[in-house]
């Protein structure tokens, strides 16, 4: 089991500039190299209106831009709730950036109210994602939002 607890001490130490830049880089190559079985980890950004900007992220070259109003991303930037997809072949606007993907979790990020990005990790294994990594991985968003000068 992965001890979330651990990596979020890890990660807060790894970040160690206010440069949300160079921390979102840090957090996804960090997510990928800790946490198993992923095929993708990495953020969508607000940066125009009702639409995601990719940002960094650590994976295959990945769709751009995502609308609000498409798949797992837009839902999570829409509804600013957390995304756990089971199964992302029962989604039926889930958008397949990479056809190996099967479970996907996307976490909204959201600063004084308004939506900075999304944090979006894919695993090639259905239901890959628990209810407790969705806790930890919340925890991993929060420590990256309070080690970062995030402008909403
Ligand atoms: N599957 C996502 C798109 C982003 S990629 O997974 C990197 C979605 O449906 O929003």
């Amino acid at each position: 089991m992965t001890d979330y607890s651990l990596l979020s001490r890890q990660l807060e130490a790894l970040l160690d500039t206010r440069d949300w830049l160079t921390n979102t880089a840090q957090t996804c190559a960090f997510i990928q190299q800790e946490i198993p079985n992923l095929n993708w980890a990495g953020f969508y950004l607000q940066r125009l209106p009702e639409q995601l900007v990719l940002g960094p992220f650590q994976g295959k070259p990945a769709c751009n831009p995502i609308p609000f109003n498409k798949g797992v991303c837009g839902a999570a930037a829409r509804t600013r709730q957390t995304q756990r997809i089971e199964d992302v072949h029962a989604v039926a606007d889930h958008i397949a950036c990479d056809a190996a993907s099967r479970s996907e979790l996307v976490v909204p990020i959201v600063v004084d109210g308004r939506l900075w990005g999304v944090l979006d990790l894919d695993s090639p294994i259905p239901g890959r994602f628990s209810v407790d990594d969705q806790a930890g991985i919340e925890a991993l968003v929060e420590v990256f939002k309070a080690c970062s000068d995030l402008v909403a």
